[in-house]
């Protein structure tokens, strides 16, 4: 079974999630777009979104999916999204798509976080993938060098703006072995938006594709 396979299979399950007639966060990436999909079958039976991206709301919009300003809404009951890695307390590194800042702000004004993959982004450890850091233009070379004071070597990903006009710098060489800490540590550097460790406030819920069907794990 091919990875995008799995990934059709964890979104699939996560519909169960879904509530009649709340407004669902969405976040970004290969398989929420499988997850927006199957909304659009169903999204007579709910109020709308809160987009992540401005590519999870292009999709939205093309299912007639009504799509709120996150300021015009209350607690969002339910945000669904992906991940890059994710660990046993469900500790997540997110970002590879670039959306991490909306991603987190909206994970965070939402009640329960499910989070879709495969099976191969669950991990012992995490910091295989490089944790992406959104930072303000002008702090790019001052961040770097604080990151790598951290340990980490960061590498800027040319050509790529985020949604919000800012850089993206990957962290690679990272073993996170308190994820938590090192995310505060972040994004206390001047200049950072925010980096992409979600372990603070970990996901609730992780859904994994596999070959043998979805597989549901709780911290
Ligand atoms: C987007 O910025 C990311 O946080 C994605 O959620 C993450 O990269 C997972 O993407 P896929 O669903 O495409 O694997």
């Amino acid at each position: 079974m091919s990875p995008d396979e799995m990934k059709k299979l964890a979104a699939k399950a996560a519909l169960e999630h879904v509530e009649p007639g709340i407004i669902v966060g969405m976040g970004t990436g290969s398989t929420v777009n499988h997850f927006i999909d199957l909304l659009g079958t169903i999204k007579s039976k709910i109020e709308g979104a809160v987009s992540s991206s401005e590519a999870s709301t292009a999709r939205l919009k093309a299912l007639n999916i009504p799509v709120y300003e996150l300021n015009a809404v209350g607690e969002i009951p339910l945000y669904i999204d992906g991940a890059d890695e994710s660990n046993h307390y469900l500790q997540l590194i997110k970002g590879g798509g670039g959306a991490l800042t909306r991603e987190k702000i909206i994970a965070a004004a939402s009640k329960k976080f499910v989070c879709i993959a495969d099976q191969s982004k669950l991990v012992d450890i995490l910091g295989n993938f490089p944790l992406p850091v959104e930072v303000i233009p002008m702090a790019r070379s001052y961040v770097a060098r604080q990151i790598v004071k951290l340990g980490g070597e960061p590498v800027y990903r040319e050509g790529f703006i985020t949604d919000n006009g800012n850089q993206i710098l990957d962290t690679h060489g990272l073993s996170i072995m308190e994820p938590a800490k090192l995310e505060g540590q972040i994004n206390n550097i001047p200049g950072v938006v925010t980096n992409g460790l979600f372990a603070i406030h970990p996901a609730d819920v992780l859904i994994l594709g596999s070959p043998e069907g979805a597989k549901t794990i709780y911290p």
